[in-house]
């Protein structure tokens, strides 16, 4: 069955009907463009073939009623009087309903059943992927309209200020309005996409470090306090600057004296990173293939060496792909110290490519490792459950 099959099946067995809508909405795999997106820069994800769904009516009350399947856990609460806990999946269902209302949307409450394929914590965004599809789902049943930049912002609030992590526009931007056979460049100033279609003939494949990401959170937090402070002292002598994204090459290159060296690191990152990923953009358009490929690797250098957020396990899976044919270019992505890479590779070698990868990463690390051969799928979207779930 697939999960949407699941889903509605679920639904009719608690409920003894068939739900109303059926939302989703896909975690990310991002290419190019890494810790831009809050230096207000650019970055190019694609929304992956893997999904939370969520099968829901709506109730005539204030309630919201969510049932998991994969966590085998139902959870209610009443839109009047939301609080804080430590429900771990729940609070993205309160906290992205606690955002909508703070946005002014007026809300209805519902009930409904939810799964997901987005691996958790291996950092594919299956929290943007199940605070867009609750969001969703808030718009299907009190038909609010649904704007994909305003609703990532209401997700990214959700997450700053509910669930308690300080993460970019990215995740939950790609989330909202991911397009079908294609990547996003995000303008992560002004919400702003532009569909990228991918290259025919190659495959992105996403590389499962299976290490724990444990300095995730604080490294995150304090290369962002870097990049403020080094903007900071860059805008003494040009005060127009808001972010990282205002400064070019150039700019750094004849006041690098005024960053302490750490600074200077993760600002050379930011500055060329941002230029890496318009590059790439045109690269895709024309073409020119092996022009991404030496970018993806330039990008996975410069988070290694000048930005310091990858991980001996990243760094091997780069290498390992690198040296395992059909694959053009291989990079860390999200946010480091574990998670995934991802690596461009030609279609008809995906499979074996994946395989051997993992093989060898298993041999090097003696960590389990996984890949996935991703499609570039839609972003969160919602139908009419008009067809009867299956007995
Ligand atoms: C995480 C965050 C994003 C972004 C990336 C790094 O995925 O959630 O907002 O900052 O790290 O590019």
């Amino acid at each position: 069955m697939t999960l949407e099959q699941q889903i509605l099946h679920a639904f009719a067995q608690r409920y003894g009907a068939a739900p109303t809508w059926v939302v989703r909405a896909p975690g990310r795999v991002n290419l190019i463009g890494e810790h831009t997106d809050y230096n207000d820069g650019f970055v190019l994800p694609m929304a992956i073939d893997r999904a939370v769904w969520i099968a829901l009516r709506a109730r005539d009350d204030r309630r919201v009623i969510v049932h998991s399947l994969d966590f085998e856990q139902t959870v209610g609460f009443d839109l009047d009087t939301l609080q804080q806990a430590d429900l771990g999946w729940a609070e993205y269902v309160k906290g992205v309903a606690w955002a909508l209302q703070e946005a002014g949307y007026p809300l209805t409450g519902w009930e409904g059943v939810t799964a997901g394929d987005v691996p958790i914590g291996a950092g594919l965004s299956s929290s943007a992927a199940i605070e867009l599809a609750v969001a969703r789902a808030f718009a299907a049943v009190a038909d609010l309209p649904w704007d994909p930049a305003r609703m990532a912002r209401v997700g990214q609030r959700a997450e700053n200020s509910w669930v308690g992590v300080n993460c970019g526009i990215m995740d939950q931007l790609i989330s909202a309005a991911g397009q079908a056979g294609h990547a996003l460049l995000l303008d992560c100033r002004s919400l702003a996409s532009q569909a990228v279609p991918l290259p025919p003939g190659y495959r992105f494949l996403v590389l499962d470090s299976a290490a724990p990401r444990t300095l995730a959170g604080s490294a995150y937090n304090q290369r962002r306090a870097e990049c403020e402070s080094a903007a900071g002292k860059l805008k003494t002598v040009y005060p127009a600057i808001v972010a990282l994204r205002d400064v070019t090459p150039a700019m750094l290159a004849a006041h690098a004296d005024l960053l302490d060296p750490v600074e200077l690191r993760r600002a050379r990152h930011v500055v060329a990173e941002d230029e890496r990923v318009l590059r790439c953009v045109d690269a895709l358009a024309d073409g020119a293939i092996t022009t991404v490929g030496a970018l993806m690797l330039a990008s996975h250098a410069s988070l290694r060496d000048d930005y310091e957020v990858s991980s001996a396990e990243l760094d091997a899976l780069v290498e390992l792909a690198m040296l395992t044919p059909g694959v053009i270019g291989a990079r860390m992505t999200g946010a480091g110290f574990g998670g995934c890479a991802v690596a461009l590779v030609e279609a008809d070698a995906a499979e074996a490519a994946a395989e051997a990868i993992i093989t060898r990463y298993r041999e090097r690390t003696g960590r389990a490792g996984k890949a996935y051969i991703c499609a570039a799928s839609q972003g969160a979207e919602a139908h009419r459950a008009t067809h009867p779930a299956p007995a």
